[in-house]
């Protein structure tokens, strides 16, 4: 299959990119770290990205970047922030993406445990995750030609909670 990767560089989206590898021919996206760059807050950019890669089996999305703070320190833009990015920008791969994906392709999309597991400070992270999941249970009930879209639910990975000097265990 010709599967893209957006956000092929992240912690999760490297490893993503070594399990669809070796049987996939996988084009890898990012913002700033790859040949075909996206910014997923930019509808234009997901629009010329899309043109660029050409026809696709399936997108495979591991970005999405939204702000980890108590709910009194966040702002309008950083709500904004989060909206554009890990909320819409998912929305948009999707809606832009449906034109060049192959009938019976697919569209991964991530959502997160603090969707279902807030914890103070992830107001903003839950609001987009949530967001994310009820997006796609409608679009998968619309999607044309046998095209999927389904969304995972990481919980916290350890590359990351190491990196937040946070607990492992
Ligand atoms: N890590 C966790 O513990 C965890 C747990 C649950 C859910 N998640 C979710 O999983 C997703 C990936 O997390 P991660 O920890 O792997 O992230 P990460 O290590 O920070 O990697 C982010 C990836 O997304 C790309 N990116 C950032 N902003 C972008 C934009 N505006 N447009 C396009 N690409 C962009 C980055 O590209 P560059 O390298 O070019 O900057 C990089 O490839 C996020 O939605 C996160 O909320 C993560």
């Amino acid at each position: 299959m010709r599967i893209l990767v957006v956000g092929a560089t992240g912690t999760i989206g490297r490893a993503v990119v070594a399990a669809l590898s070796a049987s996939n021919e996988v084009i890898s996206a990012s913002l700033r770290s790859t040949t075909v760059k996206v910014d997923i807050a930019d509808p234009a950019s997901i629009q010329r990205m899309y043109r660029s890669v050409g026809r696709l089996n399936a997108v495979v999305c591991a970005a999405g970047q939204a702000k980890f703070a108590p709910l009194a320190q966040l702002s309008d833009a950083d709500f904004r922030f989060c909206l554009d990015n890990k909320l819409m920008g998912q929305v948009n791969l999707v809606r832009f993406g449906f034109e060049h994906v192959e009938d019976g392709g697919s569209f991964t999309l991530t959502t997160g445990i603090l969707a279902q597991a807030p914890m103070p400070g992830s107001a903003a992270i839950s609001l987009v995750n949530a967001g994310v999941e009820g997006f796609t249970r409608a679009a998968a009930l619309e999607a044309p030609r046998k095209i999927r879209v389904n969304a995972v639910s990481p919980p916290w990975v350890t590359e990351t909670l190491q990196a937040l000097k946070m607990d492992t265990s």
